[in-house]
């Protein structure tokens, strides 16, 4: 298919390969590719990239192996991470140095742009057009769809006269048998043993410490994994968005990709009713984005509603996208209120192309299987803020999670596992520095039941909070430890004296300390929580601990940090 659309940007029949299932070594017949490729880690390839990751890395691939390729690439990225957009600066490099032809600049595509990705990515993709049609004209023969028209949806979803029976064997959910831990496409329904506040009462963050019970379930893990969590939209949210859209939760359907290559979406059960689709897989509590608005005033029946769509999703009305729905944090369900007539007129089908999908959320795990078996322990902070809308803001997943009560019966959670960035050392006397405030400790309450069952020495914690009696988690716990002589504690409480203390000013404070560690004893540091400030700042006090107490200057100093990330005595899982 063929769309012509505002700013020359048809759509053709673009094909779409999966690094991950594409062989590799065809790209040398490819004439035109365009990488789009996130960063994750500390500057890492994600893990569907990773195969081609090796192979374009390749020392043997000779410099002139894709000469016949032109390229585009399109970083996803976040400018609150040190290695902003990585690993697309590096494979947009690698391209070249391999013969490529760069049809154009890199586009890097950042998270903390106030429009988001778009922001970049959508001049971009104007470019990319415009220099793709120079170099393969629309076919004459080719129709153009015209503006405002919009493709066909990529399902469609044939409703069923009557519920099917839940013991008939075709309800069952659209899962694959395939054996192994859990996974992304088999998640683990978790049951939740308890979910306890552990924040004061009076205090304004409700921070979580949650338990699940993995008994049976193949979830194995260390210190430093990471457990994925699937969550769902409200029930007060569904019936408001059926509502709406004037949806019967309790119909069902079954859910048919229109092209045969397109796989369904894992997890739907099939068939599957109204309410699991808009519970389990759209996520109306996300912002929408500028596409949204596209394809909503492509369905809207309304004029006065599918101007105003049109405005919202043209170049010029970005500021006015940007003050409705970016800045405030306007939800695609508090759209869809706003324009009733055409929410109320959206064919089901397109329900899946107009609303993403729900993505888990990962929270590093806070126990270690030595201490409690079969358990899986999480530390979760609550995310709710205000903007200039009435209600407040409310994360999904922090929020869905703590809404669920375990003492009002049984509650399961879908979620798998997978390492994260921090691995320790499996020597015994190797010694740990891990600077945690907040939440960020989570990974080192793993970290440290797990050495210290193992009878690992050297354990020293850097635990920052507010008050010492309103968010000092696991407090009583690291004083036992100490008392034991297991670890060594220093605590930053940030408010209760006139002027900030953080976790950096105690490393400063005991710079001495952690020179000798680390220059004369081998030690491993450790980085976990919030992205924003806090791996900066606590980075600049590493620096000046190794000009003050190492006698390096400014450049030398950046070198030896660099060589303890390089040889990984330097771990982050910072998130944003
Ligand atoms: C590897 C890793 C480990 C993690 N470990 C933990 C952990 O141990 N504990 C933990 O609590 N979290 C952890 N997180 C974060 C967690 O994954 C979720 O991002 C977090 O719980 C929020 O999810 P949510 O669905 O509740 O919020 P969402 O619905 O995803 O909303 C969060 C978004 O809201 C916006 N936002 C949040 N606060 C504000 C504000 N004040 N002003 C404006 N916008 C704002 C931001 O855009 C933010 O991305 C981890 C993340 C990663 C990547
Ligand atoms: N969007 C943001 O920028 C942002 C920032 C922080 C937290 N939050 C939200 O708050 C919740 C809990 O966050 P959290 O567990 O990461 O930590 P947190 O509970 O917000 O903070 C933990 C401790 O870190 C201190 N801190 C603040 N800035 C710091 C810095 N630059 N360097 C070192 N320490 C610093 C805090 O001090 P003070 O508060 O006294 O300054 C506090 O004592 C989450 O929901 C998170 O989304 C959001
Ligand atoms: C754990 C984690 C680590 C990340 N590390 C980086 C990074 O080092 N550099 C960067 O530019 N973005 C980083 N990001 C941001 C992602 O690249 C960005 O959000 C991207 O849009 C994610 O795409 P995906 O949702 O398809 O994985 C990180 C995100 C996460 C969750």
């Amino acid at each position: 298919s063929l769309k012509g659309s505002e700013g020359a940007r048809p759509r053709v029949g673009e094909k779409v390969l999966h690094l991950c299932l594409f062989v590799e070594a065809n790209l040398i017949r490819e004439p035109l590719v365009v990488f789009v490729c996130a960063t994750t880690g500390q500057g890492d390839p994600p893990d569907n990239m990773k195969n081609f990751w090796r192979f374009i890395f390749r020392k043997n691939l000779p410099s002139t192996s894709l000469c016949q390729m032109d390229f585009a690439v399109l970083g996803l990225g976040d400018s609150s991470y040190a290695k902003f957009n990585f690993v697309a600066k590096k494979l947009h490099r690698r391209l070249l140095q391999l013969g490529a032809s760069a049809l154009l600049p890199i586009c890097l595509g950042d998270d903390q742009h106030e429009l988001g990705p778009d922001a970049t990515i959508d001049p971009w993709l104007g470019d990319l057009w415009e220099k793709v049609l120079e170099l393969y004209p629309v076919p004459i023969d080719l129709p153009v769809i015209p503006h405002g028209v919009p493709l066909p949806s990529k399902f469609t979803l044939q409703f069923l006269p009557e519920a099917p029976n839940p013991s008939s064997k075709e309800s069952c959910l659209a899962i694959s048998d395939s054996l192994g831990p859990p996974s992304e496409s088999q998640p683990f329904l978790a049951p939740m043993v308890t979910n306890q506040r552990v924040t004061g009462p009076s205090h304004f963050q409700d921070v979580r410490l949650i338990e699940f019970d993995i008994t049976d379930s193949g979830i194995s893990f260390a210190a430093g994994d990471v457990v994925l969590i699937q969550p769902s939209n409200s029930a007060a949210h569904i019936q408001q968005f059926c509502h709406v859209l004037g949806l019967d939760p309790s119909q069902c359907f079954v859910l048919q990709p229109r092209e045969p290559d397109v796989p369904c979406p894992p997890g739907l059960p099939q068939p599957c009713s109204v309410w699991q689709l808009v519970s389990q897989y759209l996520d109306m509590a996300s912002v929408p984005r500028r596409s949204f608005f596209e394809l909503l005033a492509c369905l809207s029946p309304h004029e006065l509603e599918r101007e105003k769509l049109l405005e919202l999703s043209s170049a010029q009305g970005q500021e006015d996208l940007c003050e409705y729905c970016s800045r405030p944090r306007r939800t695609i369900l508090e759209v869809l209120c706003d324009f009733p007539h055409t929410a109320g007129a959206i064919p089901p089908d397109y329900l899946l192309d107009l609303i993403p999908q729900i993505r888990p959320r990962a929270f590093s795990i806070a126990s270690s299987l030595l201490v409690h078996p079969r358990r899986l322990q999480i530390l979760v902070a609550v995310v709710q803020y205000r903007t200039r809308l009435k209600e407040p803001r409310r994360g999904l997943c922090s929020s869905w999670l703590a809404s669920l009560d375990p003492k009002k019966g049984p509650v399961q959670v879908p979620l798998w596992v997978r390492p994260g960035g921090l691995a320790f050392p499996e020597t015994p006397d190797t010694p740990v520095i891990m600077v945690g405030p907040g939440t960020g400790v989570a990974p080192f309450r793993a970290a440290v039941q797990e050495r210290v069952a193992q009878g690992q020495t050297g354990n020293f914690l850097f635990f920052g909070c507010r008050w010492r009696d309103q968010d000092f988690y696991w407090g009583d716990e690291w004083q036992e430890l100490e008392k034991r002589g297991c670890l060594t504690l220093v605590t930053a409480f940030s408010r209760e004296q006139g002027q900030k203390v953080y976790v950096q000013h105690r490393l400063r404070e005991l710079g001495p300390l952690v020179w000798e560690l680390l220059d004369h004893r081998g030690a491993y540091f450790y980085l976990a929580g919030n992205a924003k400030y806090m791996p900066t700042d606590v980075m600049e006090a590493l620096m000046s601990i190794f000009q003050e107490e190492g006698g390096l200057s400014h450049p030398n100093a950046a070198t030896y940090l660099a060589r303890l990330q390089r040889t990984l005595r330097f771990q982050t899982e910072t998130w944003a």
